[in-house]
């Protein structure tokens, strides 16, 4: 990547000076996800490396509720976001007065957020849950009734995988939710042998034409495990280009959609942003304190 060589080298200079580590989510482009970035992994994987990192200085390469987690984590340290208009469809679906509404009107029936929230959200909230271990963390509950929010997708295939009743909210993701059961039937046609990989944010009749659903660390290690010949990861388009070198002998079939989101985060942005140390992004102390406890409960379950 000869364009990209004089952005890394000084990119990897500047994380030794400040003493900083870049946390890189699965959907960063290859020249992020291999060039530059310390920890590679989905939500729940950087959520743990935060809770755990020795930096001064966390560079989030994703999207702004990752970098939360991680100052909510970390309130001592300097969390950095490239480019602080990177939000997320679910994210922005609902907000902290939402969830106290939902209290009031389901009294007793405890709330779990998908780590795709707002830490006003997360405050709110029982306890996180990312997409690979929801099911887990509304069985360790023990209520007969959970609210799982704000991923109605999400909460449609832990449903299926539960006998806890799922109650949600009318959130989803701009990218996920654009498959449908249709084009895998015919893509399933049209590639003999196709694997169909799929995430849990996917529609319901998406998922139930998948060989195998879980969160975008699940996938990888899935296509490890299984090797298939072909396989059609039902996610963001940079999976398939991330994970082409460690699946050697996988041919890739598209479709895949890209978020705007994560795609606004570029190396440029990355290498601004140490050269400055901004944005720097911050989280009220009191609502801080209340997200953690249900980050931490999450991230003590074991898996
Ligand atoms: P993962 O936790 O599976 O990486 O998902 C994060 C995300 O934003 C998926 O759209
Ligand atoms: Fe949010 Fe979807 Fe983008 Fe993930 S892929 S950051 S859930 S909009």
């Amino acid at each position: 990547w000869p364009a990209y060589a004089p952005y890394i080298k000084a990119i990897n200079d500047l994380k030794r000076q400040r003493n900083a580590v870049i946390l890189a989510h699965n959907y960063m482009t290859p020249e992020i996800f291999h060039g530059v970035a310390d920890i590679v992994g989905d939500s729940l994987q950087l959520a743990k490396e935060a809770a755990t990192s020795q930096a001064d200085v966390i560079v989030q390469c994703g999207v702004h509720f990752m970098a939360e987690t991680s100052k909510i984590l970390n309130p001592d340290k300097t969390i950095l976001m490239p480019d602080m208009a990177a939000g997320c469809s679910l994210a922005q679906s609902i907000t902290g007065a939402d969830v106290r509404a939902l209290r009031q009107k389901h009294p007793g029936v405890p709330i779990v957020t998908y780590v795709n929230t707002s830490a006003d959200v997360k405050a709110e909230c029982d306890i996180c849950c990312t997409s690979s271990n929801a099911v887990e963390v509304v069985e360790s509950l023990g209520a007969p009734r959970v609210l799982l929010v704000p991923d109605k997708y999400l909460a449609a295939n832990v449903a299926l995988r539960t006998t806890v009743e799922i109650l949600t909210w009318e959130g989803a993701c701009v990218v996920h939710q654009r498959f449908t059961g249709a084009e895998m039937r015919e893509y399933r046609n049209s590639v003999p042998g196709v694997k169909i990989i799929a995430h849990p944010e996917c529609p319901t009749d998406v998922t139930a034409e998948a060989d195998y659903t879980g969160s975008t660390a699940g996938m990888i290690n899935w296509l490890k495990e299984n090797s298939p010949k072909k396989a059609l990861l039902v996610t963001e388009c940079s999976m398939a280009d991330n994970v082409a070198s460690q699946a050697p002998g996988v041919d890739f079939v598209r479709p895949c959609n890209l978020c705007p989101y994560m795609k606004m985060i570029t190396l440029p942005k990355i290498l601004e942003s140490l050269v400055h140390m901004r944005a720097e992004v911050t989280v009220d102390p009191a609502i801080a304190a209340r997200a953690r406890t249900a980050v931490e409960r999450m991230i003590s379950l074991k898996s």
